[in-house]
């Protein structure tokens, strides 16, 4: 067993940050009880295997490949004031990952750190760019990866399949380049690469023309990924509309910022085309554009017919876990257990599993619904 391995059998989660809780902003609480949330079986599909570093591990890579902190401490580091800043802080701790066995233990540790919260199947982002602009090769960390993923999956049972995002910072032209080196990889059969299932974007949303990034789209549509993108973070609804109209997304990461356009709420409803919201993340994250979880659209968004999932986007770097994603969302909408059954569900239906491996999962969720016990206060006895 490699050196971090026998740390982190040892550790499991007690490196993560405190968990913060959004009482300030919610101040309420759920009837079901923690452990109701936490054994719900769930599935994630917007979550940056890199935001899932922990804190502890975070500290001791940066240690070990002489990158100081950026602040004084983990706490103050991970603090954000809007997408920009939690941009810079992402694109730090992305800098610690210097070798396959860095990838390969965070991708272990990641699926480790998400079982204990209930989580039955991830499609996790990886987003590379700035690691090959240094001399990373793509099939090192994408077999890396898959490496940690084998371990993991073998000891929780959790599956994981990976999203290889583009980060749109660094320009269409470099995306093209990298999709090009993935489907090879693919097409080659280098180990891990048919894990990567789809191609994403993320980072700045600000000033950038989704359509600029058409070419890479299509060459991921030829070799069958399947497609998504982060939309609708801080930017308008049009940008949403053309992630899925002109570079063919079947799903949008985020897409607050869909009731911009009232006709397109609609046309994305009647399709039940998959929103992967992150509510709690977006008020850590943005607080500029979400001040409090209370003013989320996420209850909006469901109520309107969209098919909204839920999610964590960077758990470790905000000082969430799944099991609070959603806790805290129900305690916020007064959402009830069927509810939140039925927010599975819905991670399961906008999944790329297939119908057969949607249906197991599915039952698992129903058998839990039907089997457990919410720890809701009984009713008192007549
Ligand atoms: N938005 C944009 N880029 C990101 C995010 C996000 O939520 N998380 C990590 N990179
Ligand atoms: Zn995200």
């Amino acid at each position: 067993m490699s050196s971090w391995r026998a740390m982190t059998a040892a550790r499991n989660v007690a490196g993560m940050l405190e968990p913060r809780t959004n009482e300030d902003s919610v101040g309420e609480r759920s009837s079901l009880s923690s452990s109701w949330f936490a054994a719900l079986p769930k599935v994630e599909l917007h979550c940056h295997i890199e935001g899932t570093m922990r804190p502890s591990t975070v500290a001791e890579l940066s240690s070990t490949h002489g990158l100081p902190l950026p602040a004084a401490s983990l706490d103050e580091l991970f603090t954000y004031d809007d997408l920009t800043g939690f941009l810079t802080v992402f694109w730090f701790v992305q800098s610690v990952l210097r070798t396959p066995e860095d990838w390969e233990r965070l991708a272990y540790e990641s699926i480790v750190d998400g079982a204990v919260h209930g989580l039955r199947y991830r499609e996790a982002f990886f987003t590379p760019a700035r690691h090959l602009q240094d001399g990373q090769r793509l099939a090192d960390i994408v077999a890396a990866l898959d490496r940690g993923l084998d371990t993991a999956e073998r000891e929780t049972g959790v599956r994981c399949r990976l999203i290889f995002d583009i980060d749109r910072a660094f320009g269409p032209d470099l995306a093209v380049d990298h999709v090009r080196q993935l489907v090879d990889l693919r097409r080659s059969g280098a180990p891990g690469a048919e894990r990567v299932i789809g191609l994403g974007m993320d980072s700045t949303e600000r000033g950038i023309d989704p359509e600029s990034f058409l070419p890479a789209y299509r060459l991921a549509h030829a070799a069958g990924l399947r497609r998504t993108a982060h939309q609708g973070e801080n930017s308008p609804a049009a940008a949403i509309a053309a992630a899925v109209d002109v570079l063919g997304c079947e799903r949008i990461d985020h897409g607050i910022s869909i009731f911009g356009d009232p006709e397109l709420v609609r046309r994305f409803a009647d399709r039940r085309l998959p929103f992967t919201v992150c509510p709690n993340a977006n008020v850590r994250i943005n607080p500029d554009v979400v001040p409090g979880l209370g003013e989320h659209v996420y209850p909006a968004m469901r109520e309107a017919g969209l098919l909204a999932t839920l999610n964590t986007d960077d758990p470790a770097l905000v000082g969430l876990d799944l099991t609070q994603e959603y806790e805290l969302t129900a305690a916020a909408f007064g959402y009830d257990a069927n509810d939140m059954v039925e927010i599975s569900l819905d991670g399961i239906a906008a999944s790329w599993l297939d119908d057969t491996e949607a249906a197991v999962l599915s039952q698992e969720v129903r058998a839990f619904a039907r089997n457990a016990s919410t720890g809701a206060p009984a009713p008192p006895e007549r």
